[in-house]
């Protein structure tokens, strides 16, 4: 099932003013002013199953030769097939290709499969955020019965 599903899904570069996949966006990140705010100056991939979007990934170029990964998400029925960790690694490939050094990615304290999944892509924790979902974000988030409260950045050298 998780090869069938990676062997067939199609990953495309989308622009702004294309058919953006707001609601898989949204899952990632709540906050539609915030995602509003990067996503113009970002690089937008989804990838289609069968001419269907099942997920997305965005790429905002920071400084220092970094790309961060802004947002990332499956549909929810198709989640725990292996399509996050691919997805990742289109990541790296496609900043590899771009000459950036470093891929950034930034998540909840209270995200814990999506720590566990980026360390287990090799990203590495360095830096944390304290209160930044507590300072930017409107509504009390939780997850795992935690309240998400930090940001935990998390990097790859490439
Ligand atoms: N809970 C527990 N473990 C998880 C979870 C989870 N929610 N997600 C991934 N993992 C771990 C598992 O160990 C999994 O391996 P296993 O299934 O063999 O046990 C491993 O990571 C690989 O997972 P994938 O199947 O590759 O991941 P998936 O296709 O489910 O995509 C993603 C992961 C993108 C986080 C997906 O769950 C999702 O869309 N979640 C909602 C949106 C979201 O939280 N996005 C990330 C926000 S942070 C940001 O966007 C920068």
């Amino acid at each position: 099932m998780k090869n069938e599903i990676l062997n067939e899904l199609k990953v495309k570069e989308i622009t702004y003013d294309s058919e953006v996949p707001y609601e898989l966006l949204l899952d990632a990140d709540p906050s539609m002013q915030a995602i509003e705010k990067y996503l113009p100056f970002s690089d937008i991939y989804v990838a289609d199953l069968r001419e269907k979007t099942i997920a997305v990934l965005v790429l905002f170029p920071l400084e220092n030769c970094t790309v961060e990964i802004k947002n990332i998400a499956v549909e929810t029925s198709l989640q725990r097939n292996g399509i996050g960790r691919f997805m990742i690694e289109k990541a790296i490939e496609i900043a590899t290709d771009k000459q950036f050094k470093t891929v950034l990615i930034g998540t909840s304290n209270s995200s814990l499969g999506q720590l566990y999944l980026y360390q287990k892509c090799g990203f590495e924790i360095t830096r944390i955020r304290h209160n930044f979902f507590l300072d930017n974000y409107a509504e009390e988030i939780f997850e795992n019965e935690i309240q998400c409260k930090h940001m935990i950045v998390l990097c790859k050298s490439i």
